[in-house]
């Protein structure tokens, strides 16, 4: 487990910030998300729990998996994004720009559901996961996802790199981990793996 983050904290944003503007700036940088993992993920969240209200994604970009979520759960769902151009450069509703390390006294209990790929973008894992299990409403659900690529980093945004089994150590530490859901995509030579850890809090 390494949080490779040395400097102070507006710096992280910045760091952040300018990746994300970097991105949508050159354009036809693909989402991260995958659809066949929402959509499984989204299966999960309707078998468990009966009438989601409310769902919330973090570090989002643009919002695709937010809409992409919109297409299998009823309900709201929001998504937070640090770097406000991308917000403002997509016409996805209710995305807002926000710090997923900061509470967000509005959404403290509600959330049926809280997703997030970005956790690897966080200089202070632990705080991070804090904060969303807090956004959990009683039987609401975290999900987490983790691919070997967030154990490697080739920028300083990528500050938080750990194994699969050092996601599940810590989010333990915060919530109850339930079950761990698993996709494989081929694409050609290819294979994407991703793990996603299911946790309540
Ligand atoms: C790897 S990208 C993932 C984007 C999107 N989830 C996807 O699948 O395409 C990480 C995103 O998290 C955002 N981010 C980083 N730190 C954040 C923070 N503290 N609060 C909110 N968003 C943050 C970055 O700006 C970036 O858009």
């Amino acid at each position: 487990m390494k949080n490779s983050w040395i400097g102070g904290y507006e710096e992280y944003k910045r760091c952040q910030v300018d990746l994300t503007r970097r991105k949508i700036t050159v354009g036809g940088v693909a989402p991260w998300f995958q659809s066949g993992v929402i959509e499984g993920i989204s299966k999960y969240i309707l078998d468990h729990v009966p009438h989601p209200e409310l769902g919330i994604c973090h570090g989002v970009r643009r919002g695709h998996e937010v809409e992409e979520f919109r297409r299998h759960i009823p309900g709201r769902i929001i998504g937070t994004e640090l770097c406000e151009e991308a917000i403002m450069s997509c016409r996805v509703r209710d995305l807002v720009q926000w710090d997923f390390n900061v509470i967000n006294p509005e959404w403290v209990g509600r959330a049926d559901f809280v997703y997030s790929n970005s956790l690897d973008h966080s200089d202070r894992p632990l705080k991070t996961l804090e904060v969303w299990v807090r956004q959990l409403a009683p039987r609401g659900l975290l999900f987490v996802e983790w691919t070997v690529w967030h154990n490697r980093s080739d920028n300083p945004a990528d500050c938080f790199c750990a194994t699969r089994e050092e996601y599940e150590l810590l989010i333990s530490s915060v919530a109850n981990v339930k079950t761990i859901l698993e996709f494989q995509k081929n694409r050609g030579k290819v294979k994407r793996h991703t793990f996603v850890i299911v946790a309540q809090g």
